[in-house]
């Protein structure tokens, strides 16, 4: 049995469900008790093809490998912390409640430096050069002066740190890369609305690639993508505001361009109860704003139809989204619990 990818793993078939193993970094850990007062695990695992849960019960065996080769036997209170850690997994696949579940039969504790984390961190699936055209595409396609300005902002270490951070750490695009996936997406989304409305397309373009410069604070990688403490007292918008001022300051720009990207930056969100301080005020303002909603639930949609499961064509109810999401195809029957 050769080594699988995350992606293997969760798109198995219910008949071909059995065995799989791979090594992964754990994204997350929950240790519970079970009703025996024995240690048991929900790990999130990933790599670079996606994330998964799966469990860990009691019964499964936690062998060390990390100084000796062929392994050390460890009782489940002597495992440590796992989060952030690479780990081998060799388990089994069942079948519960209609979907499928892996279960871990044995976990290793790998060596960090033969198995470095950072390489199980999940990717954008677009390639990297890919995006980053698009994105030089889009600051190269704005006037001077906005031009001139977004050089400034995207160099350096904000720049490297901008091409490579998650733009969540769920929800969307929770991923190495997604913040530039998710802010190019919502550029050309916006940029392509100003050809149906007269508004100033450098504004337009600007504001959404600042749109979320605070997500730069409000996340780290280390090595996978996890919220700071910054980020949960403080949120992104108000940190990007704070940072774009900075910038602005340092490079002398007209107030009424600062103000105008100023104004999308705060008011992205749409609403005072998704975290923006005040609403698009703008045409400019709304149009990112609508792109920025836009990218997310198409995000959304997307992945709803990507975990339906064989023959299923509409999706599980989808949280974010508040509704079931469909494939597109037609069946004859709607393929979830409860649906009509
Ligand atoms: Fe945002
Ligand atoms: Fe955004």
């Amino acid at each position: 049995m050769g080594n699988m990818t995350v992606a293997q793993v969760i798109t198995l078939k219910p008949s071909e469900k059995g065995r799989f193993r791979g090594v992964y970094a754990v994204a997350d850990e929950q240790v519970k008790l079970d009703k025996n007062g024995k240690r048991y695990w929900i790990l999130s695992l990933m790599d670079q093809t996606g994330s998964m849960e799966i469990r860990a019960w009691s019964s499964c065996e936690w062998l060390d490998q990390r100084e000796v080769p062929e392994g050390v036997r460890l009782e489940p209170e002597e495992v440590p912390p796992l989060r952030g850690l690479s780990i081998g997994v060799i388990g089994t696949v069942r079948e519960f409640n209609k979907a499928l579940q892996p279960t871990a039969d044995r976990i290793y504790l790998v060596s960090q430096e033969k198995y470095p984390p950072y390489d199980f961190v999940q990717r954008s699936p677009y390639p990297q050069e890919d995006l980053e055209e698009r994105f030089n595409l889009l600051v190269g396609s704005c006037g001077d002066e906005v031009r001139g300005f977004l050089e400034s902002v995207f160099q350096g270490p904000l720049r490297r740190d901008f091409f490579s951070y998650p733009a969540a750490v769920g929800n969307h695009h929770a991923y190495a890369s997604g913040l530039l996936e998710h802010t190019v997406s919502v550029a050309e989304a916006a940029a392509a609305l100003c050809g149906c409305y007269r508004v100033d397309r450098d504004v337009v373009v600007g504001g959404a690639l600042l749109h979320d410069l605070g997500k730069l604070r409000a996340y780290r990688m280390s090595p996978l993508p996890e919220a700071t403490l910054e980020g949960t007292v403080l949120d992104h918008i108000a940190m990007g505001y704070c940072m774009f001022e900075e910038l602005a300051d340092r490079y002398g720009l007209r107030d009424v361009l600062r103000l105008h990207l100023g104004h999308i930056i705060l008011s992205h969100h749409g609403k005072k109860e998704f975290g923006s301080p005040v609403l698009p005020s703008t045409p400019e303002a709304l149009i990112v704003s609508a792109a920025d909603e836009l990218d997310f639930q198409v995000f959304c949609c997307r992945e709803g139809i990507s975990a339906l499961r064989d023959g299923q064509v509409i999706s599980d109810f989808h949280k974010a989204l508040q509704r079931r999401v469909w494939s597109g195809e037609i069946s004859d029957s709607l393929g979830g619990e409860g649906g009509a």
